[in-house]
């Protein structure tokens, strides 16, 4: 487990050298050091929140005064030191080991959630995994993971969601922009964003009458893991060099566009696949 958390930060430490002009607007860092928001009552339980996407996500929601459940599958340690910034910038959160693929496991997640805060207002499916290759090279091994994950591991968060939830809340799913984009090598991967579109859609339509919100949230080109593991720096420049804005997103861009939905301005948007991407799509 060690040996893997270091290699997950020596990768992304790798990808932000890359982009020094985003790092130094340090939108990351700023959000994690500023004091959370008094308690605004509310609970919300982020998947996969022990780095990456996730992790600005459970930060940025405790800074708006929500107790947060983190969550991770083997980085503990990661997801541990989630909650230690959280509670150092003011704010509540605990963590809790769940392999979302696991029904049974994203059940024990909702119950310990439960257990600490009483009831949850905001769910965040974003535990997901990416395997690329053209479609000769995919082996079934790859496929079949993603798709336990990403399809039917955020199915499993979902539905609990819609059993648990209390009424006016909001449910966020990762897509992502790969679903407009079709690039070569993203196949099954797309296919397991695409998932969440119709997801959120009809899901919405369910929760509707309980003024709860569903929608999810496509991004494009993160610097996180899962974006630049595999890629060569060459090749992470030139995806840069594509982007109309020049960088990469942040990890907290998308946290920013998850908290806007969950604010009271997001009540009547549901139903939606909302694009975070600076025009990559
Ligand atoms: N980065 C991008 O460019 C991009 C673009 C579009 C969409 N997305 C989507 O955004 C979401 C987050 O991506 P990211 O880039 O932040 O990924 P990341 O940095 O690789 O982080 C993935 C997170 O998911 C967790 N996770 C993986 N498998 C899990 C499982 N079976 N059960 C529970 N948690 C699990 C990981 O936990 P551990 O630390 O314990 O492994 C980690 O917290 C994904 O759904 C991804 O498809 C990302």
């Amino acid at each position: 487990m060690a040996e893997r958390n270091d290699v997950t930060r020596r990768t992304v430490l790798t990808a932000a050298a890359l982009v020094p002009a985003v790092m130094a607007t340090g939108t990351a860092s700023a959000q994690t050091t500023r004091p959370a928001q008094p308690s605004n009552g509310k609970v919300a339980l982020v998947t996969g929140s022990s780095r990456g996407i996730g992790a600005a996500t459970a930060k940025r929601l405790a800074r708006d005064g929500y107790a947060v459940t983190v969550n991770c599958v083997v980085n503990r340690d990661l997801a541990a030191g989630v909650v230690r910034e959280i509670e150092a910038a003011g704010g509540r959160a605990i963590w809790v080991q769940a392999d979302v693929s696991d029904p049974a496991a994203v059940r024990r997640l909702f119950d310990e959630n439960d257990r600490g805060f009483g009831g949850v207002d905001v769910v965040v499916s974003n535990a997901g995994i990416m395997r690329l290759a053209p479609f000769r090279d995919m082996t079934d091994e790859h496929f079949d993971r993603m798709f336990a994950v990403n399809a039917k591991g955020s199915f499993n968060v979902l539905r609990e969601a819609a059993r648990r939830m209390r009424d006016g809340g909001r449910i966020i799913t990762l897509s992502s922009s790969i679903v407009q984009l079709r690039s070569p090598t993203y196949g099954p991967y797309a296919a397991t964003k695409a998932v969440q579109d119709m997801y959120a859609g009809v899901l919405a339509k369910e929760l509707g009458a309980r003024n709860i919100a569903v929608n999810a949230v496509a991004p494009g080109l993160v610097n996180t893991t899962l974006f630049t593991d595999g890629k060569t720096e060459q090749q992470i420049r030139g995806f840069i060099g594509r982007t109309p804005m020049g960088r990469l997103g942040e990890p907290s861009d998308i946290a920013d566009t998850i908290a806007a939905l969950c604010s009271g301005d997001g009540a009547w948007i549901s139903g939606q696949t909302i694009f975070s991407n600076g025009a990559v799509v």
